[in-house]
């Protein structure tokens, strides 16, 4: 790290009374996206996470466990380092509220505000809800219980001493007016505004009746509230009161990553402490939504995995990754259902991205000895997905700026995403397989290197989501060492992967999920799977033989998939409308090897004059035409160069 401001980022210290769970794992996740984007784009960054110790829930949870709270803080700062480590959180130091530098910093920060004449004794006597660790007003509940937990708080009354946070009210509220503290996204602004116009009232940051916590200075017999001690980790941390050059090196923060519930702590008595201290506002505190578990039976559709978590163990943890930041903005509340997850690892990770890596290396494989080839003239096509690629720095880039109002991961992703659906469409139109056979080396050689140097591209891109995945699909490519030196010049520049460089032979990136038996650690390769049986397999092929005029009655045709959705209850049958020179309704056997999405746009052979059939209530006239060893590795039958909707098959 060298002398220069820093990028300081930072995510709310988690309470150890449980364990990390997927929604505190979103957050990590999420800060980790932009830290290690912030590194590419050449920031010296800091990033720092934690525990927050000191809450009466923790000293509960040491005691159901018959074990000293320090010691089992200690034991769940390795579990919760554990499994950032596992989920690839790239945090650069990680502070506790019982390091002896933190209790430093409390007392420093405590001492400095009684100087200023902010705190004073008095008797508190109210409602406290525990699992917030905060002080409630009658008016704030939600018939009698705390709106956050549903829980109804306890009435306590204690000698403590106050803070005088009314006093802050005005200069907080100008000071986010005019942007000197930014609140993001704009209705978590709104939410602060809106307090902070109805005035504030001093809150209560001591306890005496609970000895779970960091002495009073002033009376050591109380110790310092849970809130008020956990948010000072983001200047213990960065040296406040035992490294003055350090901290002014690192604070302000750049940006504080919050959950939507505790906002308001970081917005309004974080910053009325600091400016009792003297001290600056952070820049930014962003307020992330929710990740909700809809209705899921995980244990019964998961066999052994119970919680959202342990698929991280089985499915690696990009795929965890990559589906959390894909399904919403990080502003707004967001779904994790079983089902979508499935559909997205299948459809987007095995099919589009893991397809795209195998069917491209195959190729440099077995039409390039297995060498990136060298290109010749780029044509129309090739620069179309050659722009896609230059431009997905700078649009990535933007929905991942906070500025703008939101850090949209979804549309970033979905972006990304576009790319690859390209560059899977370039393969079926440029078809190398063709011009391999008609012996074109020059466009077979432009082709994969189009292809590969894309990959590269994405591969670059995809570092910050899914690192461990993006790492390995680069090195598969020849660059080993590509993840590690990423730079803005790695996306500016067409062309950086080298002609000659040896590619891998392919491995899965994400072997496909089967529901039915849960063979999650398989390793096979899906194109193998697909390969058709030589002639010498079919040669016992029992099929009776059928006059030319039979063959000839059957009306196929080119059609393309408009629109595919699910047939409810059942995983194999998607409903969709195909045009086919007409839009035609009809069901196909083929939801398990596909996700809608992944079907839009895709062409096919359709058998255009089957008799209509009512199926699952859906009457469906015609049958798309796939192939392959069972329900569940399909490949559909296509054309090698794209053709109009209806036009007939001879
Ligand atoms: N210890 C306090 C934070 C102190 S920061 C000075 C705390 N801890 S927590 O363990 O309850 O939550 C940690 C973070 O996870 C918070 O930002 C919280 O909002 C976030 N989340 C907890 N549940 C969540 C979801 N279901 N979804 C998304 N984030 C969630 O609060």
């Amino acid at each position: 790290m060298t002398g220069e401001h820093p990028y300081f980022l930072t995510t709310a210290i988690d309470y150890v009374n449980n364990l990390p769970h997927v929604g505190t794992a979103y957050e990590k996740i999420g800060a980790d996206v932009i830290a290690r984007f912030k590194r590419i784009e050449g920031l010296s960054v800091f990033f720092l996470m934690g525990n927050d110790e000191h809450s009466i829930n923790v000293k509960r949870a040491s005691q159901a466990r018959g074990m000293d709270p320090q010691a089992y803080c200690d034991e769940m700062a390795a579990r919760f380092r554990a499994i950032w480590d596992k989920l690839d959180i790239s945090f650069d130091a990680f502070v506790r509220t019982t390091d002896p530098t933190h209790r430093d910093a409390v007392t420093a920060l405590f001492r400095k505000i009684h100087e200023r004449g902010d705190i004073y004794p008095g008797t508190y006597s109210g409602l406290y809800c525990d699992s917030c660790e905060a002080y409630y007003r009658e008016k704030d509940l939600t018939g009698g219980r705390c709106p956050q937990h549903g829980t109804e708080p306890r009435w306590i009354q204690e000698e403590n001493y106050f803070f005088a946070l009314s006093r802050y009210a005005h200069r907080i509220e100008s000071a986010i007016r005019d942007r000197r503290m930014r609140v993001l996204p704009e209705i978590r602004e709104n939410e602060i505004l809106n307090i902070l116009q109805g005035g504030l009232e001093d809150i209560s940051i001591s306890r005496s009746s609970f000895d779970w916590g960091i002495p009073l200075p002033i009376q050591p017999d109380h110790v310092i509230y849970v809130w008020f001690d956990a948010l000072i980790n983001y200047i213990s941390a960065v040296g406040y009161g035992w490294d003055d050059q350090r901290f002014a090196r690192f604070w302000p923060a750049s940006i504080h990553f919050v959950g939507k519930d505790i906002t308001r702590f970081h917005c309004i008595i974080w910053p009325a402490m600091l400016l009792s201290a003297g001290l600056e506002l952070p820049a930014t505190v962003f307020g992330h939504g929710f990740v909700f578990l809809k209705g899921e039976k995980m244990s019964k559709t998961l066999g052994n995995v119970v919680t959202p978590m342990e698929l991280a163990d089985v499915y690696g943890p990009d795929a965890l990754r990559y589906y959390l930041l894909r399904e919403s903005s990080f502003g707004k509340d967001g779904n994790f259902t079983w089902e979508n997850f499935q559909e997205r690892y299948n459809g987007d990770l095995a099919n589009d991205l893991g397809n795209l890596l195998q069917r491209t290396l195959t190729m440099i494989l077995r039409y390039a000895g297995g060498k990136v080839p060298s290109p010749s003239e780029l044509l129309e096509e090739d620069r179309a997905l050659q722009q896609g690629c230059l431009s997905l720095y700078g649009d990535v880039r933007s929905f991942l700026d906070p500025q703008r109002g939101d850090i949209d991961f979804h549309l970033a992703l979905a972006r990304i995403w576009e790319t690859v659906r390209q560059a899977n469409r370039y393969i079926d139109r440029c078809a190398p397989w063709d011009l391999h056979k008609t012996g074109d080396r020059p466009r077979l050689a432009t082709a994969l290197y189009v292809t590969a140097e894309c990959l590269r591209f994405l591969g670059a891109i995809l570092v910050p989501f899914v690192p461990r995945t993006a790492t390995g699909l680069l090195a598969q490519l020849g660059l080993p060492d590509a993840a590690a030196s990423l730079g803005p010049s790695s996306f500016s520049r067409w062309g950086i992967l080298e002609p000659g460089t040896p590619v891998e032979k392919p491995r899965a990136l994400f072997p496909r999920i089967d529901d039915r038996s849960p063979s999650r650690h398989r390793t096979t390769d899906p194109l193998k799977k697909a390969k058709p049986p030589t002639p010498q397999e079919t040669s016992a092929d029992p099929s009776p033989q059928v006059p030319l005029g039979a063959f000839q009655s059957l009306d196929l045709r080119a059609g393309t998939i408009l629109h595919a959705e699910r047939i409810p209850k059942t995983e194999k049958l998607l409903k969709l409308t195909v045009d086919i020179g007409e839009p035609r309704t009809l069901v196909a056997g083929i939801g398990k090897s596909f996700t809608p999405e992944s079907l839009q746009g895709r062409q096919v052979l359709v058998v255009a004059n089957l008799t209509p059939a009512k199926i699952r209530g859906v009457m469906s006239w015609g049958m798309v035409l796939a192939a392959g060893e069972d329900e569940e590795h399909l490949s559909l039958v296509t054309f090698s160069q794209p053709l109009s909707p209806g036009e007939k098959i001879h």
